[in-house]
């Protein structure tokens, strides 16, 4: 008999299901059975939010910070000094960072800097000021008619409450404290998050 497999729409849509389940098994379900580290955080300790920081989370998702904020250090130079701390560059997000979160925010449009590693890069009355008037913080540029315009795009969030702030603060002062990275000029490890 003549094998003519593309002749039979029966035997198309089996070839082409198990071409596709051959795949999808060997990209989701095989790789965390032989790679512990896919989903679970080993000896490391993460973090548990707070009430506060569960509120705030819950505000960065509602306000959108996603659509331009990425939460992911990838293995590339420069993201690992762009958002570097004082010249100590900035460690390459892992796996067993994210295996607490009940939401992920990996994001993928970059047109605000990654968050991953901002804890801590600021004083809460900084993201107080940033969050109530980006434009009034942080570069300025000189442009074509001499005067200094601000650099910042991303949109003041005055509209929320004091208290919507603060939560928000609270949770963007946790991102990457789980991992003890920003050493002072001596090479000393500092841990000076604020809460
Ligand atoms: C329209 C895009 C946009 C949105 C939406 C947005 N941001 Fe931003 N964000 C930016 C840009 C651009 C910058 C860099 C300029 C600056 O510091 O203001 C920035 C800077 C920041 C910084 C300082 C980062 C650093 O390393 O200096 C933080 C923290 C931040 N954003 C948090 C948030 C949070 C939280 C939200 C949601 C409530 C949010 N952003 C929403 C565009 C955005």
């Amino acid at each position: 008999m003549k094998w003519n497999v593309e002749r039979s729409l029966m035997w198309t849509a089996t070839g082409a299901f198990l071409l596709f389940s051959i795949g999808a098994i060997t990209t989701t379900v095989v790789p965390p059975l032989v790679d512990e580290t896919i989903w679970s955080a080993g000896d490391h300790v993460l973090h548990t939010y707070t009430e506060q920081e569960l509120r705030g989370i819950e505000i960065y998702k509602r306000e959108g910070c996603v659509y331009c904020h990425t939460q992911q250090i990838r293995n590339l130079a420069s993201d690992q000094r762009r958002y570097g701390w004082r010249l100590v560059q900035a460690p390459v997000s892992k796996s067993w960072e994210y295996v607490n979160q009940q939401q992920s925010f990996l994001g993928t449009k970059r047109s605000g800097p990654d968050l991953s590693r901002v804890g801590g890069k600021y004083s809460s009355e900084w993201h107080w000021s940033h969050f109530r008037d980006p434009r009034n913080m942080g570069e300025k540029f000189e442009s074509p008619n001499g005067a200094f315009q601000s650099a910042s795009i991303m949109p003041s969030f005055k509209y929320l409450s004091d208290q919507d702030i603060k939560d928000l603060t609270a949770y963007i002062q946790t991102l990457g404290r789980d991992i003890n990275w920003r050493k002072d000029r001596n090479g000393k490890l500092l841990n000076d998050y604020e809460k």
